[in-house]
C-alpha cells in the first residue's frame, strides 16, 4: 500500500518512523510518503492561510498550494492505473470505525490532508471530489489543533490490518469492533506470567486447558466490559445474537 500526507509540519509523521508502522515501511509493506503543503507556495512568507470569508474568528487553508499539492501527488502515481482515496481529517467528517479502518486497508493507495487553523477551503474538497473517492474523516468528538495526529490514528489502525504487518495473523480476530462472532464486542482482560502478582492469581478457567470452557469465558468477559463501559453498543445489537449466558448477565 502506498501512503501520501501533506502537511504543513511534516516532522509531527515521524512517529511513522517507529514500531509497528516503522517496520512495515522498512519491509515494504508500505511506501509512506511525507510531503512539506509549504512546498507548493510562491510567495516570500510561503503563505497557506487566509481570512474567512463571511467574517468570522481563525483561517482558512488556501486552495492554491492544497491543488498544486494534491496535483504534484496524484500526478506522481499516474503511471499505476489506480487513483488515490483521498482522507481528510475534520471534526465535522464521518465517524473513523474499524470498518472504516479495514475498507481503507484494502485501497492500494491512500492520501491523507490533515489540515490546521479552521480547515481546508471548501472548492479543493469539492474539486477533487469529482475526480476521487474522497472520505471527509473525524477520529471522535472533540476538536484538536490539527488533523496530523488523527493521520497518525489512521494509518496505525489501517496499517496493522496490512497481509503480513502484525505478526500473528489471528491477533487481529478478536479486537474490539472486530467482525465476526465477538463483534459489537469490547475486547475483555489479558493475563500473562507470573501465575501471581502481588497476591494476585489469574482465573482458574484460563489454566484449565479446556478451549470451550475458556472461549465461554472470554465472551462472558467481553459482554460483561460491554455492558459496563459501551452500553450504547449492547443496545444496538439485535436481540437474537445475544445467547442464554448473556442475559444472565
Ligand atoms: N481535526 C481536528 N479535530 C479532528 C477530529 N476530531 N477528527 C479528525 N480531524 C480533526
Amino acid at each position: 500500500m502506498r501512503i501520501d500526507v501533506v502537511t504543513i509540519f511534516p516532522e509531527y509523521l515521524e512517529p511513522l518512523n517507529v514500531s509497528l508502522v516503522g517496520k512495515a515501511r522498512a519491509r515494504g509493506r508500505l511506501d509512506v510518503r511525507i510531503h512539506d503543503l509549504r512546498e507548493w507556495t510562491h510567495d516570500k512568507h510561503n503563505t497557506v492561510d487566509d481570512t474567512p470569508y463571511g467574517g468570522g474568528p481563525g483561517m482558512v487553508m488556501k486552495p492554491e498550494p492544497w491543488g498544486e499539492a494534491l496535483d504534484a501527488v496524484i500526478e506522481s502515481g499516474a503511471q499505476g492505473a489506480e487513483l488515490p482515496v483521498l482522507v481528510v481529517p475534520t471534526p465535522s467528517g464521518r465517524p473513523f470505525t474499524q470498518e472504516l479502518a479495514v475498507e481503507l486497508s484494502e485501497k492500494p493507495w491512500l492520501v491523507f490532508t490533515p489540515a490546521r487553523y479552521e480547515g481546508i477551503d471548501r472548492r479543493v474538497i469539492e474539486e477533487y471530489g469529482d475526480r476521487l473517492d474522497v472520505r471527509e474523516v473525524s477520529i471522535g468528538d472533540y476538536v484538536l489543533a490539527g488533523g496530523e495526529a488523527p493521520v497518525l490514528v489512521m494509518i496505525e489502525a489501517v496499517a496493522r490490518l496490512l497481509p503480513g504487518v502484525l505478526g500473528n495473523a489471528e491477533s487481529h480476530r478478536d479486537d474490539s469492533f472486530a467482525p465476526g462472532a465477538m463483534a459489537d464486542l469490547l475486547e475483555g482482560p489479558v493475563y500473562t506470567k507470573p501465575p501471581e502478582w502481588r497476591g494476585r492469581g489469574i482465573p482458574d478457567v484460563l489454566l484449565s486447558g479446556h478451549h470451550g470452557k475458556i472461549a465461554r469465558w472470554r465472551r462472558d468477559e467481553a459482554f460483561r466490559r460491554t455492558v459496563r463501559n459501551r452500553p450504547d453498543l449492547v443496545e444496538r445489537t439485535d436481540p437474537a445474537a445475544f445467547d442464554k449466558k448473556d442475559r444472565e448477565i
